[in-house]
């Protein structure tokens, strides 16, 4: 039987490779799977959590659509739309909201970490973000969803929700539980500057990213200078415990190459970075400058763009919206 899909993707600019290889490579295929409903999210009320120039935003919704479909996902056969435009997600956020428990929340680990050490000084929004994530999967009664493993704990969060809602309101079934749809490998991708950090649009430094709108010479560049260690190539699966740049460096070269890791250390044992970093450039610019190229091209066609958002809200508004009135019913609204 087709699964039903959600997922959703922040309009924050400096989309990367580990967007596109812990996310979006696998809304790809799963799009291509007729038997499939699809929807993806550009999950603008989830930006505001952090601070965003609203023209930058709304640049950075436009480029999140082209993300999309530069990878290869057709907006005939899945809905993209953005989630500001749907109301019934700021509704269902609040219902839940008053579902949820402090002490849920209070162990999300990504909300600590975005905070940082001055908390009081953090949204509420961003405390409550989980929440609103719950409430984009459930109003979709979607099945499966497919993420990086940085929100394996906000999926779990989401389930929890369900669970709840459904006892308190004596509605079994009611809201579907989701599955985490977490690749087994590869699916946290890090910094390409140090390896025991995940890579993410905020990063600084420029150079710690592969952007999905990196040209060929950027792309080339950002591999050379990537962070390694002074040892030939691991001879052994085992050293990559210790060797962290070198396991991410390989893994992403696996995902590329749809290799295993094991493979890929037995390829290159004992030779050296750069000749290893040769090959890892060539795949990721074979893979990335087609979709770099695809995006710019696209953002050139904003009334385009426009119209996919427009069909997706009005395809996604006529489930959520449903799904939002059954939800007040059974609340006693
Ligand atoms: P966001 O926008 O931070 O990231 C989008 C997707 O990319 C994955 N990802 C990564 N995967 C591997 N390695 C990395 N370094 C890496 N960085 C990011 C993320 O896991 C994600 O799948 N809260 C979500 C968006 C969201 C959502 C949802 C997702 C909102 N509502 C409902 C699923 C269902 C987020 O901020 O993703």
């Amino acid at each position: 039987m087709g699964k039903k899909i959600f997922s959703g993707v922040q309009p924050t600019g400096n989309l990367h490779l580990g967007n596109y290889l812990g996310a979006i490579k696998n809304f790809v295929d799963l799009n291509n799977d007729k038997d499939n409903n699809c929807i993806f999210c550009v999950v603008d009320l989830h930006a505001i959590t952090v601070k965003q120039d609203p023209k930058e935003l709304k640049n950075n919704i436009r480029e999140t659509v082209a993300t999309f479909i530069a990878s290869g996902i057709d907006s005939n056969k899945s809905i993209i739309f953005n989630q500001s435009s749907v109301a019934a997600h700021a509704e269902g956020a609040w219902i839940l909201s008053c579902v949820a428990r402090m002490g849920w929340l209070n162990r999300m680990t990504q909300f600590k970490e975005k905070a940082g050490k001055d908390k009081e000084k953090a949204s509420i929004g961003l405390y409550s973000y989980p929440v609103l994530m719950a409430a984009d999967i459930l109003l979709y009664d979607a099945t499966h969803v497919p993420v990086g493993d940085d929100q394996k704990q906000h999926l779990e969060l989401c389930r929890d929700i369900a669970q709840k809602f459904n006892n308190d309101f004596d509605v079994e079934n009611f809201l579907q539980v989701p599955e985490p749809l977490i690749q087994k490998e590869f699916s946290r991708i890090m910094s390409l500057k140090d390896g025991s950090k995940k890579m993410s649009k905020s990063e600084l430094s420029d150079l710690s990213r592969i952007n999905l709108t990196d040209n060929k010479d950027e792309i080339i560049n950002k591999i050379k200078k990537a962070k390694t260690d002074p040892l030939p190539m691991p001879q052994d699966i085992k050293e990559l415990d210790e060797r962290l740049e070198a396991r991410n460096l390989l893994g992403i070269y696996s995902s590329l190459t749809n290799s295993t890791l094991e493979n890929s250390v037995k390829n290159f044992a004992g030779k050296n970075f750069s000749e290893f970093k040769e090959q890892l450039a060539e795949e990721l610019v074979k893979k990335i400058e087609p979709i770099s190229k695809e995006i710019k091209k696209l953002l050139g066609d904003k009334s385009f763009l426009d119209e996919i958002l427009l069909d997706g809200v009005e395809k996604a508004n006529l489930i959520a919206s449903k799904k939002i009135e059954r939800i007040k019913e059974i609340i006693g609204f």
